[in-house]
Formats: structure tokens, C-alpha cells, sequence
């Protein structure tokens, strides 16, 4: 999609920069428009290298292009963030002083608005009404968050989280391809337990789960969430919490199958110890403990067994972790995408422990006719995802 994203001068300027990586990272094109006052606060050079596009400022630059018009004409979106009181104030008024002023009236797509100021200006009764007119003209105001302000104080005025304000402009759009979609995401990584206070575990931090669920939250789905080991609480995402491959096994035995997608990123425990002591384990006299593991079930393949068994329509995505020790990425994965009978497969190399809690990774997404290498954030592999499940359907 073809964002615009205005900013303007206040101190939360420099959070811009965020927004406008998360963005291009998920595959949406943006074009910068920053008020002079704004870049007291962040410079042109950090935008534009994130944009990959100048970035636009004067009105009288570019006269012969008409750069307002083409903006305007260009933008399917427009999220300012940012948005001073000033800036309110202005754009109830319709005043056209500067470029984004000039581009607000041009524009006929979605606008989204984040304000940030201090608590007292935020609650000014001119604040107030210029917010409820906007609003009242169909404009996305976003609230600002709670928290420490650019002195000592805090309070109500911090510009929200930029993973809120990408979703408040794609919500905007209606950019909801997977309405309607039920979804079910299976993350993080299980535990085994050897006594009360002792597991084996492995690195998998949940991020990629995370990424998946506000992706396809973003894009309209109804998400549920198996979580093993981390935390991930949003009212409108239904989520269970596991800890072992077992609890994992029986979460999934207790839940209605009825899902479109199901995509598992999950590091389960292939093996866990035969026996679990009751008692925490003393080390007494002993030099060396040897533990004896049994095979889990694989989780996966049963689920898509299920979802045979039960006739469901369900496409089943799943991930697999390589250290590819010479073999070639693509052949290990593709087995396994085979194996687990998999709709697609998202393999990663894991070598020197690669993409585990970190938010980016290099992958390939791998299905009957897919082979599709992704480097960036989470996000941006989550995006993938969906957009390839959409075209499976
Ligand atoms: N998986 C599973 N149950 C297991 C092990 C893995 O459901 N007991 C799932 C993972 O969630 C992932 C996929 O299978 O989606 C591949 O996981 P991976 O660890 O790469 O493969 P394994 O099957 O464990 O094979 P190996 O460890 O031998 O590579």
C-alpha cells in the first residue's frame, strides 16, 4: 500500500522513524512529508534512508511537479504522527500554509491522526473540540498513550507504540484481507521438566508469534493464540497458555479445529525425561547425572492429521529450524514439509543460533509451488506468510 506519513514538529518526532521502518518493512511504499519544525527534531538523511524516498518539507520546493496534488493523488493513506496542537488546530481550519497542510485538503483517502503534546495541552478544552470535529469529519484520531513525557512528568501525551499507529492506518484503509479468516498461531517453546525446580528448554523467545498475531490481527482475522512460555495478553486475541509438549498436546485437543490458517512456530521438546522426580534432585555424592528421554509426539503432524481426519479445510504452515551441517536449506525443509504433510514450510537457518530472539530473520517460505527467501523483521516473514496463504485459498 502507499502511505504518506506527515510529521510534525514535537519532540516525539524522532519515533517517526520507527513508524516509517515498520512500514517498508512490511512491504508498504511511503513517501515523508515533514514540516520544517519537525526536522528541528529528526533529520531529513534518517528518513529518507528508511523511506527509501526524498523526503518533502517546503511547499515551494518542486513547483512545476505540483508536489501536493501528485501527494495527494499518490497516497492511499495518510497517518500524521506526530501531530502537534497546532497541527490540530490547523487542519480544523482547513488552513493550506505549508505542504502537509496543502496535501490534508488535496487528499481523499483515510486520515489518521496521533497527536502527542503534554498532559494539560491534551486536555485543553480547544484540544478537546478540535479532536471531536475531526472526528466528527470521519478522521482516525488516536489516543495518546500514557506515560513519561519530555521532562520530569508523565501522564497522558506520549505518541502510542508504532505497531499501534501501522494498525490504526491499515485498519483505516480497510486493508482487511483476512476478514472473516480464523487463525490459529502455536508459539514459543515448550519445557520439560526433570524435578520441581529443573527444565530443559530451548531459544525460542515467541517473537515470531508475536509477529504473526498482529499481522493477521491487522489484517481482520479472529486470532487464537497457543503461547508456551511467553506472555502475549490482548482481549481480543483468545489465548492459551502451555508450558510442556504435553499441556501443548492436550491445549490443542481442547479447542474447536475450526481454523482457515494454522501456523506453527513453535520449538517443541522432540524428547522429554522418562520420568519427572517429585523431589528436587540432590546431588549427593555424584559426579555425573544421565537422564532418560523419551520421544514426543510431534505435534504438527498429528494436528494435521486431525484436521484430515475431521475433513477440515484448514492450511497448515509450519517451521522448520535447520543447521543445514552441508546440506542445502531448501531439500532439509522440503522433506519435512513432506513428512509433517505441510501446506508450506518456513525454513531457517539456524546455524549459531540465527533469528532466535532477535526481531529479524532470513527465511524461506516453501510450499508445492513456493519458493520465496524473505530477510527482514518478523512482521515482514509474517506478512509473507499470509499473503501466500491467501493465494493457496
Ligand atoms: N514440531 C512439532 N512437534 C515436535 C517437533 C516439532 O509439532 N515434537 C513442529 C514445529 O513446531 C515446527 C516443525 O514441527 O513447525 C519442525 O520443527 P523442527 O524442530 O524444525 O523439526 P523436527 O521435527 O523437530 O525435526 P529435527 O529436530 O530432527 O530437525
Amino acid at each position: 500500500m502507499r502511505i504518506l506519513v506527515g510529521i510534525t514538529g514535537g519532540i516525539a518526532a524522532y519515533k517517526a522513524a520507527e513508524i516509517v521502518r515498520e512500514f517498508t518493512e512490511a512491504g508498504h511504499q511511503v513517501r515523508v512529508v515533514a514540516t520544517p519544525n519537525a526536522l528541528r527534531f529528526i533529520g531529513a538523511a534518517t528518513l529518507e534512508a528508511l523511506s527509501h524516498n526524498p523526503v518533502s518539507s517546503e511547499l515551494y520546493d518542486d513547483i512545476p511537479e505540483v508536489k501536493h496534488v501528485e501527494l495527494a493523488h499518490w497516497a492511499e493513506a495518510v497517518l500524521v504522527a506526530p501531530a502537534t496542537a497546532s497541527f490540530l488546530a490547523r487542519t480544523v481550519a482547513g488552513l493550506a500554509d505549508d505542504l502537509l497542510g496543502n496535501i490534508i485538503l488535496a487528499a481523499s483517502c483515510p486520515l489518521v491522526i496521533a497527536p502527542a503534546m503534554h498532559s494539560e495541552m491534551w486536555l485543553n478544552p480547544a484540544t478537546k473540540s478540535n479532536v471531536s470535529r475531526l472526528r466528527d469529519r470521519g478522521v482516525t484520531v488516536v489516543d495518546p498513550a500514557v506515560g513519561r513525557l519530555t521532562g520530569s512528568d508523565t501522564g497522558i501525551g506520549r505518541l502510542p507504540d508504532s505497531n499501534q499507529l501501522v494498525e490504526a492506518t491499515l485498519a483505516a484503509v480497510g486493508y482487511q484481507d483476512l476478514a472473516g479468516k480464523n487463525v490459529l498461531i502455536v508459539a514459543g517453546g515448550t519445557r520439560e521438566y526433570i524435578d520441581p525446580v529443573r527444565f530443559l528448554a530451548n531459544r525460542s523467545s515467541g517473537k515470531q508469534g508475536k509477529a504473526l498475531v498482529a499481522e493477521a490481527k491487522s489484517r481482520g482475522a479472529k486470532v487464537t493464540l497457543i503461547a508456551a512460555n511467553f506472555r502475549h495478553s490482548e482481549s481480543d486475541v483468545v489465548t492459551v497458555s502451555v508450558e510442556t509438549t504435553a499441556e501443548l498436546v492436550s491445549a490443542i485437543d481442547g479447542i474447536d479445529l475450526d481454523f482457515d490458517y494454522v501456523v506453527m512456530p513453535a520449538a517443541v521438546s522432540d524428547f522429554r525425561p522418562e520420568s519427572v522426580s517429585s523431589i528436587k534432585i540432590k546431588k549427593s555424592d555424584a559426579v555425573s547425572l544421565t537422564l532418560s528421554m523419551v520421544k514426543n509426539p510431534d505435534v504438527i503432524t498429528g494436528l494435521s492429521s486431525l484436521l484430515k481426519a475431521r475433513n477440515k479445510t484448514a492450511k497448515i504452515v509450519g517451521f522448520a529450524a535447520e543447521t543445514a551441517s552441508g546440506r542445502d536449506l531448501v531439500s532439509l525443509a522440503t522433506e519435512k514439509r513432506l513428512k509433517k504433510h505441510l501446506d508450506m514450510i518456513v525454513a531457517n537457518d539456524v546455524s549459531n543460533g540465527a533469528g532466535f530472539d532477535a526481531d529479524t530473520n532470513n527465511v524461506v517460505l516453501i510450499g508445492q509451488n513456493i519458493q520465496l527467501e524473505i530477510s527482514g523483521s518478523k512482521r515482514l516473514i509474517a506478512s509473507a506468510i499470509f499473503d501466500q496463504l491467501l493465494k493457496l485459498s
